[in-house]
């Protein structure tokens, strides 16, 4: 094993675990999750084997936009702990080798911030170039990413006269980072919650964050916004070298290749594959692995160390706005059929296990393939014991809904009135008395156990986070098969999108291969191809052995 190579690089081979604090333990007993709580659960995501946690926003929000609207950079929201809270959780998740990264949120504050508050008292306020303001709108519509409450992305500030921009709520005003002085302080909050231990950051809507075409011309000062992000990178890399951002770019390869810093890098370190997430839908909507296998093939390469972070389902609508409007119709009636399953129409506001009829095979393939396929496999919380949404929740809380952990009250996350809840439970099928941690946690065939023995596999097969990517023809157009190789070693994977078993014939080099989620040693042919059974939707993983 060449460690000279990767021994820098963990989030290659990371397990990345998202939560939002609020909802996964209340220790306190007013309702809400919060940082004690957490702290109590951190040996259950060590035992799932998670390597670097995600915190979403924990700051100070009024909660306009579930916290993605932030009145102070450095601070904790009262209702989740202190400082001192966190700094434990920090701690115990060091002792167990996780690192944590934190979001950051910076294309915009909330209109509560004390600097939006002073910016918008008067145009000499010294605050008021923190954001971005135009006497009227520019002109060309641009439309807002909340189209069910705002109509664009300017709105009138009545004191003042002028139209500021907001490319979300208009409770979250955009900044500025052509101005100097806003990217001094970004860089002190990266500073700041650098020291505190953390290593890197999801950084939220970087296209958003990076567009200033909304800044009037004559006070453009930032030519180059692709170069603050790289200064912001090194400035990290600065304060902490084995740091990283793991970006949110939804948009075409060729561009999001860009905010890797083109070919030679130095900008974002990783970003999610919404490109693969995508077609990995319509692929099981349609139970053909070809859009998967195309988008896969699409994919640039990476400058060195950069990594993608692949995912499944996330804190947001499941969102098919790269999909054709055909295409995105078939996952709508595969998988979301009833309007009150979509969401901005575009996305879906649904969970995994119930988009596929809780057919256990389904999903254990899809999360096969979450951990099989080039890229840090990123999950969102419960999604390692199967929950469910609960669409009686507005909008994208649908899918925000407390941990699981036990059948009773409150599924175990809060022995608080049900009316304090921060959302209600899921109710039904994939109830707390149905999907919970505690009757998982011993059940050899649970969701829960099989993951665990996905992360497990994932994390002693170098090959998936540091290997060269192939596909195979698989002769099935049901079946996806791939490989990776490392060093001396070549592991193939299979996954079958179809319900019908199939049979794939592959020139494999070797003596046997050894499926490294069962054990099982298969010879292979002297001469001619191997082939390899898999079942309805089944899924393998194969080392070939010399
Ligand atoms: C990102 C977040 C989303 C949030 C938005 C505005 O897209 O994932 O939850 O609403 O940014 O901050």
């Amino acid at each position: 094993m060449k460690i000279t190579d990767t021994s820098d690089l963990w989030w290659r081979s990371a397990v990345v675990y998202c939560l939002d604090v609020e909802t996964f333990m209340d220790w306190t007993g007013d309702g809400k999750g919060d940082f004690v709580g957490l702290a109590h659960r951190i040996d259950y995501l060590a035992q799932l084997g998670v390597t670097c946690l995600w915190l979403m926003p924990f700051y100070p929000t009024p909660g306009r936009d579930d916290g993605y609207d932030i009145t102070d950079f450095y601070g904790v929201d009262p209702s989740l702990g202190t400082h001192g809270d966190l700094v434990e959780v920090l701690r115990l998740a060091d002792d167990r080798g996780i690192r944590v990264i934190v979001d950051l949120v910076v294309n915009h504050t909330s209109d509560q911030h004390p600097w939006f508050t002073a910016a918008r008292s008067s145009r000499e306020s010294p605050f008021r170039d923190y954001y971005v303001w135009r006497d009227a709108p520019p002109p060309g519509h641009e439309e807002n990413v909340f189209p069910d409450k705002e109509t664009g992305v300017w709105q009138r500030d009545e004191k003042t006269g002028q139209y500021y921009q907001h490319s979300f709520y208009r409770q979250q005003p955009d900044l500025n980072i052509t101005n100097p002085a806003v990217r001094d302080e970004i860089a002190k909050i990266l500073g700041f919650w650098l020291q505190l231990g953390v290593s890197g950051f999801r950084v939220d809507a970087v296209p958003f964050l990076l567009d200033t075409a909304g800044v009037d011309a004559a006070r453009q000062l930032l030519p180059d916004p692709h170069e603050y992000l790289r200064s912001l990178r090194s400035f990290m890399g600065r304060r902490s070298g084995q740091s990283i951002l793991l970006g949110e770019v939804n948009l075409p390869y060729e561009d999001q290749l860009e905010f890797f810093g083109g070919p030679d890098g130095g900008e974002l370190t990783m970003q999610f594959d919404f490109l693969t997430m995508q077609h990995l839908y319509l692929s099981l909507a349609r139970q053909d692995a070809r859009p998967l296998v195309q988008t896969l093939l699409a994919r640039p390469e990476l400058p060195d160390g950069a990594q993608w972070a692949i995912f499944v389902r996330n804190h947001d609508e499941l969102t098919l706005d790269k999909l054709s409007d055909d295409e995105r119709q078939e996952v709508f009636a595969a998988f979301g059929p009833e309007p009150g399953m979509q969401l901005y129409g575009r996305g879906l506001r649904r969970r995994l296990p119930p988009m596929l009829d809780g057919d256990p095979r389904r999903i254990r393939m899809v999360y096969s393939l979450l951990f099989a396929l080039p890229g840090t496999p990123t999950l969102f919380y419960g999604e390692e014991i199967g929950m469910g949404e609960n669409l009686a929740v507005e909008g994208r809380s649908a899918v925000r809904t407390p941990m699981q952990w036990t059948a009773g009250a409150n599924a175990g996350f809060s022995t608080a009135a049900e009316r304090k809840l921060p959302a209600p439970v899921t109710p039904g099928g994939y109830g707390p008395a149905f999907v919970n941690v505690e009757s998982q946690d011993h059940d050899p065939d649970s969701l829960l156990v099989f993951v665990r023995k996905l992360v497990q596999t994932y994390r002693t097969t170098f090959e998936i986070g540091f290997g060269a990517f192939g596909v195979l023809d698989s002769g099935t157009p049901g079946v996806l098969a791939h490989e990776m190789r490392w060093d001396e070693g070549c592991v193939v994977a299979l996954h079958n999108f179809s319900p019908e078993s199939a049979e794939v014939r592959l020139p494999l080099e070797g003596s046997a291969v050894l499926d490294l989620l069962t054990g099982i040693r298969e010879p292979l042919p002297e001469k001619g191809p191997a082939v390899l059974s898999l079942e309805g939707y089944g899924f393998r993983w194969l080392r070939l052995l010399a």
